[in-house]
């Protein structure tokens, strides 16, 4: 193979990862690139659509530049779309034909945010269980859908150890520290791995989201699986979530991941409410002097960086951990507490981005 040849290859590896919304399928294998051009230090990719909407295929457009740019090592990167209507049927037509998904909203339940991060171990679910329990203790009706489906951190955060009921009409989710919830791992038993993929995945997911009975809900959080794949998307696509919040931490991998995500919504028409920095400071418990372990004021830098909010940091604080294993969130065992106070500042950033209930 000759040197182009294998910088065609790289690249068009990269474009692997460019997910058509609503499908799992890739845009190379839908047949959409027309070309990769390699000039120097110049890349031009060209793709090609058939009666794809205006909005849709500029995502995808601004995905692939973003994802070029980051990844593909060239200095000048350029995204070319021709995209053909249809004979005898305009763009819009094409969607309302059923071709790009249509997402659904969820029986009884009002908005749907999901909590997702570029990377794992940011504290991803850590927050979506304190912000849940805060949204429930301001009186609103809250549940919690953990969707990391491979590593579901429910059992403990929520110190849930047994499994739910279920009749006709579905699971009952657990009621506990104010708000219904309901994971995956509240129906295995512990440590047993679980090696669903692609499609299964999904179907397990779309099961626990329908087949639970959540009853009326204000919001309904949905703790995604970390990273960009085809989880977040489908069930973006499949269900009409209202908002999406990014979870980074102050290290600059985090933020590069982070911005990743941010995108990756902004392709599958979600709206990204804002980014959450999680253990942006430390406090010390006994001089109270404010220290930045992990860098300090990246979580706003990169905020501005891909214009989003940043809705709230959340310090570092070893009490969580603590509680963590316990089964209690920082929210109910200590309200008083800077971090509970930095929750409670975060929820009201979010309700003020949701609008009314
Ligand atoms: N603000 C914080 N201060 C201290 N420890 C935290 C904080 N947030 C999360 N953690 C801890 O970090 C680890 C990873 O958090 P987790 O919520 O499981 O992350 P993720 O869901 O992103 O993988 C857990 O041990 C958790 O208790
Ligand atoms: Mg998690």
């Amino acid at each position: 193979m000759s040197k182009t040849d294998n910088s065609e290859a790289a690249v068009l590896e990269l474009l692997k990862q460019i997910k058509y919304p609503g499908y799992s399928r890739d845009i190379v294998s839908f047949g959409m690139i027309k070309g990769i051009i390699i000039d120097g230090v110049n890349l031009t990719v060209q793709l090609k659509m058939e009666g794809v909407e205006d909005k849709i295929a500029k995502g995808l457009k601004d995905y692939t530049l973003e994802v070029l740019k980051n990844e593909s090592g060239y200095e000048k990167v350029q995204v070319e779309v021709e995209n053909i209507p249809k004979p005898g049927q305009s763009a819009k037509q094409t969607t309302q034909t059923g071709s790009i998904a249509d997402p659904k909203p969820v029986k009884g339940v009002k908005r749907i945010v999901a909590v997702s991060s570029g990377k794992g171990g940011v504290g991803k679910s850590t927050i979506a269980v304190n912000l849940a329990v805060t949204a429930g203790q301001q009186g609103l009706k809250v549940g919690l859908l953990d969707a990391d489906i491979h590593g579901p951190s429910f059992p403990t955060l929520m110190g849930i150890g047994t499994h739910p009921e279920a009749n006709e009409e579905g699971v009952i989710p657990f009621d506990k520290h104010g708000i219904k919830s309901m994971s995956i791992g509240y129906l295995i038993e512990k440590d047993q791995p679980l090696i669903w993929r692609g499609p299964m995945l999904n179907k397990a997911l779309e099961q626990i989201v329908n087949g639970t009975q959540w009853g009326e809900l204000d919001v309904l959080f949905i703790d995604l699986p970390p990273g960009t794949g085809d989880v977040q998307i489908s069930l973006s696509q499949k269900y009409k979530v209202d908002g999406a919040l990014v979870v980074t931490t102050p290290q600059n991998l985090a933020l590069d991941d982070t911005h990743r995500g941010a995108v990756m919504f902004q392709h599958t028409n979600v709206t990204v409410l804002g980014i959450i920095e999680n253990m942006s400071y430390y406090r010390c418990p006994n001089c109270g002097d404010v220290s930045h372990p992990f860098g300090k004021g990246g979580g706003k830098r990169e905020a501005e960086r891909i214009n989003l909010p940043l809705l709230g940091e959340i310090p570092m604080d070893p009490k969580i951990l603590e509680l963590a294993d316990r089964g209690e969130p920082i929210v109910i065992a200590d309200p008083e507490s800077e971090t509970s106070k930095s929750y409670r500042a975060l929820w009201q950033n979010v309700a003020g981005k949701l609008g009314e209930f």
